[in-house]
């Protein structure tokens, strides 16, 4: 649990599940199905962890905001960690990305420790992850789509 009130699976899911009653695409979808996946292994760098996951198969805009996630959620968490800077994102701030990565976070990942929320199970996902993973790797229409 490492202090939070959901377990990393939950939280994922309800990510995804957020996700997905936005209407967002299945490349959001999946990626907030799994911007955490590295987070027991690599906590300190597991955005980037994720990112190297999903970065063949989804357009480069959501690999960059799953990449550079943990930067913008400081803004959510810098004040329960010592000596962390909570505008960290701002480095980021003339990015073509930074409101992407701004609007993840808010309606994705720091609203999604809710342990009343009603999220869909991982088998729900599983089509959604099966249409991404059987992409062609690294394939430009899937790279540079422009998504929604
Ligand atoms: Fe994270
Ligand atoms: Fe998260």
């Amino acid at each position: 649990m490492d202090g939070y009130p959901i377990s990393r699976l939950e939280h994922s899911l309800q990510a995804a599940t957020r996700a997905w009653r936005d209407g967002a695409d299945d490349d959001w979808i999946v990626a907030a199905l799994l911007h955490d996946i590295g987070d027991g292994l690599a906590p300190q760098n597991h955005d980037r962890m994720a990112a190297e996951i999903i970065r063949p198969f989804v357009r480069e805009e959501v690999t960059w905001v799953i990449e550079h996630h943990g930067a913008f959620q400081m803004i959510y968490y810098a004040h329960h960690l010592d000596g962390w800077n909570p505008n960290e994102r701002d480095q980021y701030c003339d990015h073509p990305y930074f409101q992407s990565a701004v609007n993840f976070c808010e309606r994705w990942d720091q609203n999604c420790f809710d342990p009343d929320y009603i999220n869909q199970p991982l088998a729900f996902f599983a089509d959604f992850l099966e249409r991404v993973f059987s992409r062609k790797a690294y394939a430009p229409e899937n790279l540079y789509n422009k998504g929604n």
